[in-house]
């Protein structure tokens, strides 16, 4: 097991990383003196996998909860859902010392911190994340929240948990899908913070792709680290933490004109794809690191070809991206692999020109 500590005061916490911690989790809630009857939110393909296992762990240390189960899905990230689960809570007299155990990906982390942040003003929250993406991404930094139809995330709060455990056996009932998703992350931590961890990936994404515990537990480790660090620097995402959202405008946008039948993961390495060629376009980058960037993109699975959408609706989508400031692009550059940088230097002219001449 190796651990990572958030440290940011008063709501400093761990995150604990390792093959079968879920069975620990009955004795890391006693640790932490969380010992009231606990709520565990998560959702009905989850529970079938995981949530009797979860719940022995609880009782094995004495411990009781009670299950609410929701259906999979993004369209589950709404008040309407937050709604039902707060007249859930009061039903098993929830009150301000119960635990609220988030198990799931990034739709229950967001959904359950947000009940969690709101019910009776905030109550204890767990998180055991059960994605890769969830556990080196959306479970780290404490923003929860809900969608409000179109609008993404719109209604929501910073709100750290108590505790985090993230069981990297969990993932190996992931489609490879779902894997390529938590892995656009990872390749992008490499990218943005740490040189030696991008040629770590380079060298051992075979183990990974191959989801060998040691390696699995080191990339998630790792991962976490990186981000729990911009986070200490800048929790309500004001200036530094910016840099985490490498790939995630053009992405984003990508997603949008997909209809979302592209995944995150899929849109993301896309948009890291293109911030790499502007980077090189704007003599930041050599050829030849943005080859191996590109390499390892696609020996993680993930996408670096531009599929035929069509440009205008993409230069649109990033327009109303919320990135865009008086009409100023907050865009996050490469200088070298390990190195990234915030600018506004990259015009809308020269995204558009970098998508229309992508094999350049
Ligand atoms: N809070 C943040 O900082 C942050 C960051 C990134 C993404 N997000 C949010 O995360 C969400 C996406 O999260 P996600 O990619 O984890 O998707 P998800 O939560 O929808 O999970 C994907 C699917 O996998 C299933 N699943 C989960 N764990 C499983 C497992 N171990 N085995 C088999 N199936 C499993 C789920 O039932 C679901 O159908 C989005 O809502 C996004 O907005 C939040």
């Amino acid at each position: 097991m190796r651990s990572v500590r958030v440290r940011l005061n008063d709501n400093s916490y761990d995150i604990h990383i390792g093959a079968g911690l879920i069975k620990e989790v009955g004795h890391l809630l006693v640790e932490h003196n969380l010992r009231k009857k606990a709520v565990i939110i998560t959702d009905a393909t989850i529970d079938k996998l995981y949530g009797d296992v979860l719940e022995h762990s609880l009782s094995a240390w004495g411990l009781k909860a009670s299950r609410q189960v929701i259906p999979p899905g993004e369209a589950q990230k709404s008040l309407q859902t937050a709604g039902k689960l707060y007249g859930r809570l009061a039903e098993v007299y929830a009150e301000r010392g119960t635990p609220i155990l988030a198990l799931g990906g990034g739709v229950i982390g967001d959904l359950a911190g947000f009940v969690a942040a709101t019910y009776m003003r905030g109550v204890p929250l767990v998180q055991i994340p059960t994605t890769l993406l969830a556990q080196v991404d959306s479970s780290i930094g404490g923003k929860v929240a809900v969608d409000n139809g179109r609008l993404k995330n719109i209604i929501g709060a910073f709100y750290q948990p108590k505790l985090t455990v993230a069981d990297i056996s969990l993932v190996k009932s992931l489609s490879n899908r779902e894997i390529g998703d938590g892995m656009a992350e990872v390749i992008k931590y490499g990218l943005i913070q740490d040189n030696q961890f991008f040629s770590y990936l380079e060298r051992d994404l075979d183990k990974i792709k191959a989801l060998d515990d040691e390696t699995l537990e080191y990339i998630v480790y790792r991962s976490a680290e990186i981000k729990a660090r911009f986070v200490e620097e800048d929790e309500k995402d004001t200036g530094l933490r910016n840099i985490l959202n490498f790939g995630h405008t053009i992405g984003h946008a990508l997603e949008t004109v997909s209809d979302f039948k592209m995944s995150h993961g899929e849109a993301v390495a896309l948009g890291m794809a293109a911030a790499g060629k502007i980077s090189r376009k704007l003599d930041m980058l050599d050829n030849s690191a943005l080859s191996r960037m590109l390499q390892v993109l696609n020996r993680a699975g993930l996408p670096t070809g531009l599929p035929g959408f069509d440009i205008n609706a993409i230069m649109q989508a990033i327009q109303h991206d919320k990135k865009m400031s008086q009409g100023k692009l907050r865009f996050i550059l490469v200088r070298s692999l390990g190195n990234a940088v915030i600018s506004d230097e990259v015009t809308l002219d020269l995204i558009k020109e970098t998508l229309l001449n992508w094999n350049e």
